[in-house]
C-alpha cells in the first residue's frame, strides 16, 4: 500500500517512532534515480531547503515548483496536477492552504504524498519538534509540553505527537484561538493527556518545554491588528518562562517575531534550542522520505 504522510494523527504510535527511526539513521540512497515534486502555495525557508537537501541526500532530484505556477484549480485541477506529476516523480510534496488539496491528492496518487504545511497541520515541523525535545529534554511520554498562543496548524501538529507519544500537552490559547471541545476530545483519543487552561501562566505552569508561534499565520494576514490586539497577553516572555519547569526549553518552528508572540532575551536566550529545532528539519524530512518509500 502507498504510504502518504499528511497528518500525525493518521499514524499509529508504532508509525510514528519508525519515522522517528528512520531520522536519526544515517541517510540511505532510498530515492536513488528518483524525482520528488515540491509544491509550494506559500512561502518557505526551512521546508523548501531541508526538503530539497534531504531528497539529495537520498540520492535523488528535487523539483521546486511555485503553486502560482502550476495553479491548483485554476490553471488545472488538484487531480490533473497529481496524476501528471505521480508519472514523473516518486514523492510528491505540496505546502497548500486548503487542506482538502492534500486529501485530493492522496485520493488520486499512486505515488506518496507528503504535507509540507496547511491550514489544518504541519507534520514535518511536529517530526521535528519531537526529535529535538528528545534529544535534549528526554523521551515524550515523560514530558510535560506547553503550547502557548495560537491553536494553529503547527500546535495541532504537535499536540497529535505528544499525545501519540504518552506525554502530556498543555495549552494556552485565546478562547475563540483554542481547540474546541470535539477536538480535545479527538485529541485525548490518541493518548497521553492534553488540558486546556484558563491563561498562558496556567499553561505554563511546570512545563519542559513551551512552544509557541506566529500570531499570524500565511494568508491571515488580513487579521493582523485584530489578532495582535487578542493575542498581546501570550507573549512567552521572561516572566512568563519563570513558571516553567527550571531550565525548561523554548521552542519556536520559525519565523519568529520578537516582541510579539516572544521576547528577544528568551528567544536568543540560553534555554532557547530554535536553531537546533529548525536543524531538525533535515532530519526529519530524511525520515518521512524514507519511511514513504517503504511499502507497508
Ligand atoms: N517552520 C517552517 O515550516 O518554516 P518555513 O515556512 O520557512 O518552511
Ligand atoms: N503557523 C505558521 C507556521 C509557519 C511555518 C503559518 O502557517 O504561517
Amino acid at each position: 500500500m502507498t504510504r502518504h504522510l499528511v497528518d500525525i494523527a493518521s499514524l499509529s504510535a508504532v508509525q510514528l517512532r519508525e519515522i522517528l527511526n528512520f531520522s536519526i539513521e544515517a541517510p540511505k540512497a532510498a530515492l536513488s534515480g528518483k524525482g520528488v515534486a515540491l509544491i509550494f502555495e506559500k512561502p518557505s525557508n526551512r521546508t523548501r531547503h531541508s526538503m530539497e537537501m534531504a531528497v539529495v541526500q537520498l540520492g535523488g532530484h528535487p523539483v521546486y515548483t511555485r503553486g502560482e505556477e502550476i495553479g491548483l484549480d485554476m490553471r488545472e485541477s488538484v487531480e490533473d496536477v497529481t496524476r501528471i506529476m505521480a508519472g514523473y516523480h516518486a514523492v510528491i510534496a505540496a505546502r497548500v492552504f486548503r487542506h482538502s488539496f492534500i486529501e485530493r491528492m492522496v485520493a488520486v496518487s499512486d505515488v506518496p504524498i507528503i504535507n509540507m504545511l496547511s491550514d489544518a497541520s504541519h507534520p514535518l515541523q511536529a517530526l521535528a519538534d519531537v526529535i529535538t525535545m528528545e534529544e535534549l529534554v528526554g523521551s515524550v511520554s515523560g514530558l510535560t509540553v506547553a503550547w502557548i498562543g495560537d491553536y494553529n496548524n503547527v500546535a495541532r501538529s504537535l499536540t497529535e505527537a505528544v499525545c501519540l507519544l504518552g506525554g502530556t500537552m498543555s495549552l494556552g490559547c485565546p478562547s475563540a484561538y483554542d481547540a474546541d471541545d470535539d477536538e480535545l476530545a479527538r485529541l485525548a483519543s490518541l493518548g497521553g493527556s492534553v488540558r486546556q487552561c484558563a491563561s498562558p501562566q496556567e499553561a505554563i505552569a511546570g512545563a519542559d518545554v513551551v512552544h509557541t508561534d506566529t500570531w499570524i499565520s500565511m494568508g491571515q494576514e488580513k487579521e493582523s491588528a485584530m489578532r495582535r490586539k487578542i493575542f498581546s497577553k501570550y507573549c512567552v516572555n521572561a516572566s512568563l518562562m519563570a513558571l516553567a519547569a527550571p531550565n525548561a526549553k523554548f521552542m519556536h518552528c520559525m519565523p519568529a517575531h520578537r516582541g510579539e508572540e516572544v521576547s528577544a532575551d528568551v528567544f536568543d536566550g540560553p534555554n532557547s534550542v530554535v536553531i537546533q529545532q529548525g536543524h531538525h528539519r533535515l532530519t526529519a524530512a530524511r525520515g518521512a522520505l524514507k519511511w514513504v518509500m517503504e511499502k507497508s
